[in-house]
């Protein structure tokens, strides 16, 4: 259709980008392209037989994302700072001066630097939505100052608004909350059959979480991959200027689990570990990134609860209607997670 709108979406083959595309391929009204590093692969291949539009782009390339934006009513940014980690590990870079973390994010916030700079250059464009994250050392004064994967998000955030005025007149905010997923396939986050000496309570399968966190404050949670879509929708179709912290249900980490327990029917159990004694396993400066993080999570809020300018999703005109915790992990395969 000639007077569909264009939405552009950085990510489109990961968990919030695909979101993204999901929500717009539904609507007539719009047409979607999703860019990747690399189009050949089975993700991107899948996204083209569904009538995305795939293209080709890197963020770390400033002039393949222009012409990826063009013609763009609306553009979906999101970066990926332990993708990047993961890579500079395996580069072995980190050894010198900058701890691996702070090269991640320096890296990070150029790859959003680049992708701010090729939208502000769109003539057409009406809405940017930057997924981002607090600012913790700001939120927190300078308690915390090395939750990177958070702050170098923030820092873009403060770019556009610093050097492009046009552009940050047309941007929101979309503040992801925690990832529901994490808990289910993440091996240092999903449970555990409970080891015991009660042979009965294995038997049982006693699904143990094991947690760095304190587990009664209250977090946002949410399943990306389902959920980005309809609030990133809902910023666009609002006026600009709003700093979204997204999630489907506000609840401790306590509730997180006693909702897994609900719909896996299994018992479960949260188990709390002094930070000393976990993570060993950890490089030095990712120990020090998810302390502080969780730290800053308890203390200061995940979304900065300081900050002012926040928005939860029940202030938003037309909040989306999304499932609940329990729901999303109704759908998960058990036997998955305790033979893994
Ligand atoms: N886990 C949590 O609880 C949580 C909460 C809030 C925010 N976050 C943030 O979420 C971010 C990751 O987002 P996600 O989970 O949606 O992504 P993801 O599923 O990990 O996938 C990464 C996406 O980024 C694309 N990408 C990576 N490097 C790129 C580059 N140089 N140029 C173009 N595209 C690139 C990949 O595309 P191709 O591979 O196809 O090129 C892929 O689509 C992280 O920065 C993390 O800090 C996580």
């Amino acid at each position: 259709m000639a007077d569909q709108k264009l939405i552009v979406v950085l990510g489109a083959t990961g968990n919030q980008g695909s979101s993204v595309v999901d929500t717009f391929l539904k609507d007539a009204a719009w047409r979607v392209r999703g860019l990747t590093r690399n189009p050949s692969s089975a993700k991107a291949k899948a996204l083209s037989a569904r009538g995305v539009e795939v293209v080709q782009a890197d963020m770390d390339d400033v002039s393949s994302l222009s012409v990826a934006f063009r013609d763009a009513n609306a553009i979906f940014v999101v970066s990926d700072f332990w993708g990047i980690y993961g890579a500079l590990a395996q580069q072995e870079k980190g050894t010198g001066e900058k701890p691996l973390n702070l090269l991640a994010g320096e890296t990070e916030f150029q790859q959003l630097k680049n992708a701010i700079d090729a939208a502000s250059q769109v003539p057409g464009l009406e809405r940017f939505i930057l997924s981002t994250l607090s600012n913790v050392a700001k939120w927190s004064r300078e308690k915390y100052t090395h939750v990177y994967h958070f702050d170098f998000k923030a820092r873009a955030s403060a770019y556009i608004e610093d050097k492009h005025q046009e552009l940050w007149a047309k941007t929101s905010l979309f503040q992801a909350g925690l990832f529901l997923s994490t808990f289910v396939d993440s091996p240092s986050f999903m449970p555990r059959k409970a080891k015991s000496a009660d042979i009965s309570q294995i038997a049982d399968g006693t699904a143990q979480f094991t947690t760095t966190m304190a587990p009664d404050v209250k977090l946002p949670w949410i399943a990306a991959e389902e959920d980005t879509g309809p609030f990133v929708k809902a910023l666009v179709q609002e006026e600009p200027g709003k700093n979204l912290i997204a999630y489907r249900e506000w609840a401790t980490l306590r509730e997180m689990v006693g909702a897994f327990q609900s719909a896996s029917k299994t018992k479960s159990e949260l188990v709390v570990v002094p930070r000393d004694e976990a993570n060993e396993f950890l490089p030095p400066d990712l120990k020090l990134e998810i302390d502080e993080g969780f730290l800053y999570f308890e203390e200061f809020g995940y979304e900065g609860r300081d900050d002012a300018t926040i928005v939860h999703p029940s202030q938003l005109k037309t909040p989306p209607e999304l499932d609940t915790m329990e729901q999303y992990f109704r759908k998960v395969d058990l036997s998955r997670i305790f033979s893994a």
